[in-house]
């Protein structure tokens, strides 16, 4: 067997799962689909359901990894009882990881395209024009495939040099500077006018505004944001050493992507109110801000900070995707990590052609007035996504593991461990798969009324 690379420090698995976790669905995913579904009603079922849902499946996941130190297709495979139906679980959660960095990584790349036009618009005479420049990314498919490879050219990179070296460097590398730029991205965009109106579109729930498909939309976004479904925890746990208690471990991740979350809430939202831009849909972000930056006194630096900061974050999570998928093909494949990397880098940049061409190529491709990556997009997250965590669930608290996952998590012999490992096993058990069946049969029921 390879020897598995270990986190060095305990410091480094929790940049390296925050890092995973805050990204794109932070930033650029949840204003829209937050304003989609209207606001307050939809932030508060999303916290919910990350505290009562999200983290007891990323404990679950956590724990398949760390108990069988593989990635998910063979710890189900050598863990879990009845393990034939499981392994056929994590194949599809493994394929669903390809399909979700494909299009990860093209949204990531028109990132790299705003970050390059806000840079040489600036240094030109011209000005930066955001609407010219999304124009430009909406007509020229062939520009979002480039620029797509390159941010997966990137991510291969840095996943081909192994956890330590590549992973955990560079997140501990550039999670400071992030987190320093949000600070004070936020506390900018606070002092905006628009930011009591913010506040209360963000906080105050009006229930008027929920419908048979909020639930799911909530609970895709939660399993989406943070990195759970995608066995991309099984592979995080993997890597942790022995001592590492994974509920706490578990609990820490998920109130910080959440805080993190609500933390760029507060940053977009201000922004997002003050723009006349009615669009909707994945372009939302891109659409409203640039145009807000330019009217703001050092708007430059407050973009050039913003985009940079965009970059970093889908960057981390980029790698976070790429690394799980990179460790199922290490665990059963005889090859190297960097050909591994190399190889899967490969198939999602040929399958991140088709969304790349939805604007142009494919652009009447189109249902409801979605397109195509509008249409992956929710068929990915709020339908995939849900039915591949239910299938984990079942897996991570199946019969033969449970024993030893008590023992994970009662770590003392006291009645608190003992009391936390029982409400686990019944969230796990009775709680997650309910909350996805009833989400799932709503939207459904939703879709045969319409
Ligand atoms: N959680 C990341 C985000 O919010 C996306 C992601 C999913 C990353 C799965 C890794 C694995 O953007």
């Amino acid at each position: 067997m390879k020897r598995r690379g270990l986190w060095g420090t305990r410091f480094g698995f929790y940049l390296a799962a925050i890092g995973s976790a805050f990204g794109l669905g932070n930033l650029w995913r949840f204003p829209y689909v937050a304003l989609e579904k209207g606001g307050g009603a939809f932030v508060l079922l999303y916290v919910m359901l990350a505290i009562c849902v999200g983290l007891p499946l990323l404990i679950g996941e956590l724990m398949l990894g760390k108990l069988s130190r593989r990635s998910v297709i063979e710890a189900c495979g050598s863990l879990v009882s009845d393990s034939r139906a499981y392994v056929w679980v994590a194949r599809f959660v493994v394929f669903l990881c390809v399909f979700v960095l494909s299009y990860y990584a093209l949204i990531s790349g028109w990132v790299l395209h705003f970050l390059m036009q806000f840079i040489f618009g600036h240094l030109s005479a011209g000005g930066y024009d955001a609407e010219a420049s999304l124009r430009v990314l909406r007509d020229n498919g062939w520009l979002q495939i480039a620029l797509t490879t390159a941010h997966l050219l990137i991510t291969v990179v840095i996943v081909a040099k192994g956890v330590q070296e590549g992973m955990e460097k560079w997140v501990s590398n550039a999670m400071p500077v992030f987190v320093l730029l949000l600070v004070i991205l936020v506390t900018k965009s606070l002092s905006l006018p628009t930011s009591a109106e913010a506040l209360r579109f963000l906080f105050y729930p009006d229930f008027t505004k929920l419908d048979a498909f909020t639930p799911l939309y909530a609970l895709g976004h939660v399993f989406f944001t943070l990195s759970v479904g995608f066995g991309t925890m099984v592979t995080f746990g993997s890597y942790l050493n022995e001592q590492t208690h994974i509920p706490s471990a578990g609990f820490r991740v998920t109130t910080m992507d959440t805080l993190i979350s609500l933390f760029a809430g507060l940053l977009i939202f201000p922004l997002l109110i003050g723009s006349s831009s009615q669009t909707m849909g994945p372009e939302l972000l891109f659409r409203a801000l640039p145009k807000l930056l330019a009217g703001l006194d050092s708007g430059f630096l407050f973009g050039l900070a913003f985009f940079i900061c965009l970059y970093l974050a889908a960057l981390g999570a980029s790698i976070g995707l790429l690394e799980s998928l990179v460790a199922n093909v290490l665990d059963f494949a005889g090859l190297g990590r960097t050909q591994a990397a190399w190889l899967t880098g490969l198939a999602a940049s040929l399958l991140a052609i088709f969304p790349a061409l939805s604007t142009s190529v494919f652009s009447r491709w189109q249902i409801d007035g979605r397109g195509l990556l509008e249409i992956l997009d929710g068929v990915l997250i709020n339908g995939m996504l849900p039915i591949a965590a239910l299938g984990l669930s079942y897996a991570v608290s199946s019969r033969l593991l449970r024993d030893r996952v008590e023992a994970e998590f009662v770590n003392d012999d006291s009645i608190a461990t003992r009391k936390l490992y029982s409400h686990w096993l019944f969230a796990i058990r009775w709680l997650v798969p309910g909350v996805i069946v009833t989400s799932l049969l709503l939207a459904a029921w939703g879709l045969l009324r319409r």
